[in-house]
């Protein structure tokens, strides 16, 4: 199904090299996408978002040329380049956002001001197409700030009615943003250390670098610098709710009281047990839930709910939910 806002490829590359901002497919969630290398550009996409300007924007690429162009990998510290490079050959292009070292030239803007920026090569064949023919583009999610990420075309044009150009590259394939990984040296022994837990695990990471030989630590930490990854984030439009049991009349009168409903007319959000089916369709969920009629979305978490890929959707449903009935 067509919408208004749907434009052609060769619309999308006019756009973008006019200044312009376009949503485009990537095999996470569809971005809202920039020339990185613009200020004007870069300034739309955090109006049109309305996003605050302490949050920085990840910069998709098609090439090394182009990592060159933002980020700094330089001579004088070969173990971290190649670190570097061996995780770009071995995750590229997927859903792996690097924090290097940023190029004097970007931009600020960008970065929010700090000295690194983030980087990825999405696998998506549409807007690596689209890369190579205008150069970097800076894109965070295509959703308002703070809400669902979408993962069709047609999220996207409803959650800006229209008002903005949209590459439809069909629904995307992993469903939940990439993971954000940054780098330590402590020591003289570099660390990696995961921001955003996503699809690309800590342990597949782990497993990678050991099997390469890299003596490199693997570890979660919330990031002091980078306010995207604030409490809360990716919030359906209705109030979320987590829970532990699927007998949603339990959580009745704490529901109702706490979120100050007058009416009780809760949505069940089951989980299945596939996890990368999950991931791929929990934003999906969330908004078809928005729009159910119900006041509120209740999700009991499953037991199964274990290991690497559901604390990536884990790590979503904590920072989407209003309340969190679970025991602590
Ligand atoms: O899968 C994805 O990563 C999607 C698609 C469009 O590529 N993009 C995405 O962008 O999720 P966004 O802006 O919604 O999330 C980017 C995250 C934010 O939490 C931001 O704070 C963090 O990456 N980030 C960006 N640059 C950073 C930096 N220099 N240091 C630390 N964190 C950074
Ligand atoms: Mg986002």
């Amino acid at each position: 199904m067509a919408r208004k806002s749907f434009v052609t490829f060769e619309k999308a590359v006019q756009i973008l090299n006019s200044g312009g901002v376009v949503a485009v497919p990537t095999e996470t969630v569809y971005g809202l996408a920039g020339l990185a290398l613009n200020d004007e550009a870069v300034r739309k996409i955090f109006a049109v978002k309305k996003r605050p300007f302490f949050d920085p924007l990840i910069v998709h690429v098609a090439s090394m040329e182009h990592v060159q162009k933002v980020a700094r990998l330089d001579d004088e510290n070969p173990h971290f380049s190649s670190l570097v490079t061996f995780l770009m050959k071995t995750f590229w292009p997927g859903p792996l956002t690097l924090i290097l070292p940023k190029q004097p030239d970007l931009s600020e803007l960008v970065t929010s001001g700090l000295p690194t920026v983030g980087v990825r090569m999405p696998r998506h064949e549409l807007t690596l197409r689209l890369i190579e023919a205008v150069g970097p583009l800076a894109a965070p999610s295509a959703n308002l700030f703070g809400k669902t990420s979408p993962t069709t075309a047609l999220h996207v044009a409803d959650e800006f009615q229209d008002q903005v150009p949209v590459l439809d590259g069909g629904p995307c394939e992993m469903g939940l943003e990439s993971t954000v990984v940054g780098f330590e040296n402590v020591k003289g022994r570099w660390t990696l250390i995961v921001y955003r837990p996503g699809l690309i695990t800590h342990e597949r990471l782990q497993k990678a670098l050991s099997e390469a030989d890299f003596a490199v630590d693997v570890i979660r930490k919330e990031s002091p610098v980078a306010p995207g990854h604030l409490r809360h984030h990716y919030m359906p439009r209705i109030p979320l709710v987590l829970v532990t049991h699927t007998e949603l009349e339990k959580y009745r009168d704490v529901v109702m009281k706490e979120l100050s409903l007058k009416e009780w007319r809760p949505f069940l959000l089951a989980l299945e047990n596939d996890a990368p089916l999950v991931a791929r369709k929990l934003y999906s969920n969330l908004r078809q839930a928005s729009e159910s009629g119900a006041n509120s979305i209740i999700c009991p978490i499953p037991e199964h709910a274990q290991g690497d890929i559901w604390e990536a959707i884990l790590s979503r449903l904590e920072k989407a939910a209003s309340l969190d009935l679970r025991p602590q």
